[in-house]
């Protein structure tokens, strides 16, 4: 088996910022209470001529871009989103029509909530081993604020749009990328309805019950990942989390005694943007040089499903 290593990042987020204060004058909420009980300040919604599709392109051109490889070397897209354009075309397939990605390869979407880009990044470890080309596109995108029940004071505050991405290469002298990931089938805790259901295709959540779940799988999924590469917290050179909610990221920290300079959080300023939060993370710390040619970066994702993972990758 070849591993897999990242080569380069990107991101793109809507234009439009809608603070704490914007949400108050909509639901019966302020900016106390949000950012003690979440660490949200503001997060980015959608505006005119804006969609998922938009931003995953973007978000693409840049990884490619950071990554120096051309669409015609891209060996598979996957893009990790739980609201797509259309469901047909996925898209990952009109994201291949905008890139110019070859014609020879698979291009699909993945629905695992905020744990998407995670199970998507192994998955295209897994396509890569069996592809002529060496390099991946892995995308994380959600446009959450179409999803939002705007009556729910409790839901409607967390979410916001983005898209990051991540050009992958996979080479025959780089060792697996070691992961752990699982599920819980559920249908109570977190749920956006379908167009099997007669219900209102919006979020809706029981939130106390997901942060005692993600309380218990961040712990979980780090001491996994850890254990399965025999590496220890010092081996690691940053942490990237799901942002859902600062307080399970300072819970995590604080149990594994991870040094501040080895965590980081964007929650503050995009909200939860579930299956792109990662990548966008992971974007920002490129961008600001925090991670590079040879960091460890341990991954973290929880969410929907229920399902979680992590995964120890570096960056080429
Ligand atoms: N503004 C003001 N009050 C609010 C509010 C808001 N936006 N949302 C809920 N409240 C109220 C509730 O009505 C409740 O009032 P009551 O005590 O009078 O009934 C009180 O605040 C406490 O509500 P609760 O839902 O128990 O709050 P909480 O401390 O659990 O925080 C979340 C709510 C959503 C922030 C928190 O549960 C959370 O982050 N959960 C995990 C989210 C997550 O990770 N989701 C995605 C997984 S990817």
């Amino acid at each position: 088996m070849k591993g897999i290593k990242i080569r380069g990042t990107g991101r793109s987020v809507p234009v439009k910022t809608v603070t704490n204060q914007d949400m108050a004058a909509i639901v019966d909420t302020s900016d106390e209470w949000i950012s003690s009980r979440t660490g949200i300040q503001r997060r980015r919604h959608c505006g005119e001529g804006e969609n998922l599709t938009s931003l995953s392109v973007q978000a693409a051109r840049q990884a490619l871009e950071s990554a120096g490889v051309r669409p015609e070397e891209i060996g598979a897209c996957i893009v990790a989103t739980l609201s797509a354009d259309t469901l047909v075309p996925s898209a990952a397939c009109l994201v291949q029509r905008e890139l110019g990605l070859p014609e020879d390869i698979p291009c699909f979407d993945l629905a695992a909530a905020c744990t998407g880009f995670l199970f998507a990044l192994h998955t295209m470890e897994c396509l890569l081993n069996a592809s002529p080309r060496k390099y991946g596109l892995v995308i994380g995108a959600e446009y959450l604020s179409r999803l939002i029940n705007w009556e729910d004071r409790g839901t409607c505050i967390l979410f916001g749009d983005g898209a990051g991405a991540a050009v992958v290469e996979c080479r025959e002298d780089w060792g697996t990328v070691p992961a752990v990931m699982g599920c819980h089938g559920d249908d109570k805790l977190l749920r956006v309805p379908g167009p099997g259901t007669s219900e209102p295709c919006l979020i809706s959540m029981e939130g106390t019950q997901v942060f005692k779940f993600a309380v218990e799988a961040v712990p979980w999924c780090i001491r996994q990942v850890l254990e399965t590469s025999g590496k220890t917290v010092e081996d690691v050179d940053f942490f990237v989390f799901h942002q859902a909610n600062a307080r399970i990221i300072d819970l995590a920290v604080r149990k594994y005694r991870i040094p501040q300079e080895k965590y980081y959080k964007n929650i503050q300023d995009y909200g939860n943007t579930s299956a792109a939060s990662i990548p966008l993370v992971l974007s920002e710390l490129q961008e600001q040089k925090k991670v590079g040619s040879g960091s460890r970066v341990l991954l973290v994702g929880f969410g929907g499903g229920l399902t979680w993972g992590g995964t120890l990758i570096e960056f080429a």
